[in-house]
């Protein structure tokens, strides 16, 4: 299956999973709970993916087996058949901003041809982004961010100020942060979720032209199958603060250490990606309860195809 596209009719099913966790994780919204509300959306993910009809490996999930009893990287979920598929997942992307009932919790998943996801340790990632439109290569993780702003600038026929740049709000960013504004580019800090954060650079409503700054690898998996379905582009290069974490790599099969990985090196085919609000958010409304219905606001995008879906779903309680 590797070679071809994932089956059109998956498309569905995929929003379907990221719906039902979104649910499940708002039951915990704003109690403070982060593991209660991650382990709401874990359970509820893992048991509607089993009951589809797909040959599943989760390759970029929970953790490795000794750390995570669900959805741990290796873990095979559904009935089985012919739809042989890597999964990557993030059941809840955003466990603080849930607990504390912040904005910009989602669920989130992609699903591509066995074999076609790079397996990415748990460990950071360097990461820049940005949306559809401009020239191949316009961005490159070794140019200092404000060089990157300025070929975005000179791309858009604007002044460096004029462009908009997410970053996490982290200690480690002080140094990005500062050269970002030495040319005057606007900084949009947002306190987690970075796979809301890069895809921000693809939605225009947002005013995000690029995303710089080191987050969770996994999270930079599921971001680029975001943006491969609406044709940004991304680069990022895994960080190993110790053995530990060199270790994980090698357990993944990763033996180039300092390799800088583009986009299509990440998700090696056609992918599908699903994301359903928790809480509201700048790309997505989160779960709400109004008129004895449930309502979910989700995003389903395919690669193969360009074909980008807002599903609102709302079913009795
Ligand atoms: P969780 O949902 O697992 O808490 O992750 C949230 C997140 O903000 C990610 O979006 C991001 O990649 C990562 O944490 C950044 O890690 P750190 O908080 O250590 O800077």
């Amino acid at each position: 299956m590797s070679s071809e596209n994932l089956d059109r009719g998956l498309v569905l099913d995929a929003v379907r999973v990221t719906e039902i966790a979104a649910i499940a994780a708002w039951a915990l919204v704003g109690h403070g709970d982060e593991k209660a509300a991650d382990q709401a959306a874990v359970d509820a993910m893992r048991t509607a993916l089993n009951d589809l009809e797909i040959d599943g490996e989760i390759v970029i999930g929970e953790g490795e087996r000794d750390e995570a009893p669900m959805l741990y990287i290796g873990e095979k979920v559904g009935k089985g058949g012919p739809r042989k598929i890597d999964i990557a997942l993030d059941p809840l992307e955003g466990t603080t901003l849930t607990a504390k009932a912040m904005a910009n919790a989602l669920a989130v998943m992609a699903w591509a041809p066995k074999g076609t996801l790079l397996n990415a340790p748990d460990t950071y990632m360097d990461k820049i982004a940005c949306g559809p439109g401009y020239p191949a290569g316009i961005i490159d993780l070794d140019k200092a961010p404000s060089e990157n702003v300025r070929a975005l600038a000179a791309a858009k026929g604007v002044e460096p100020s004029a462009i908009t740049v997410c970053v996490m709000d982290r200690p480690r960013h002080a140094e990005i942060i500062a050269d970002l504004r030495s040319v005057g580019a606007r900084v949009y800090l947002i306190t987690d979720g970075d796979v809301a954060g890069v895809m921000n650079t693809a939605d225009p409503t947002t005013g995000v032209d690029l995303y710089v700054g080191q987050g969770g690898a996994p999270e930079g998996v599921l971001a680029c199958a975001a943006l491969k379905c609406v044709g940004g582009q991304f680069q990022g290069r895994l960080i190993f603060r110790n053995a530990d974490e060199k270790a994980r790599a090698k357990r993944v099969g990763i033996t180039d250490l300092d390799r800088k990985y583009d986009l299509h090196e990440i998700v090696r085919a056609d992918a599908i990606f699903a994301a359903t609000g928790v809480t509201n958010g700048a790309l997505l409304d989160g779960v709400r309860y109004e008129g004895g219905f449930v309502h979910t606001h989700s995003l389903v995008m395919n690669s193969a195809t360009r074909t980008v879906r807002e599903v609102r779903m709302k079913r009795p309680v």
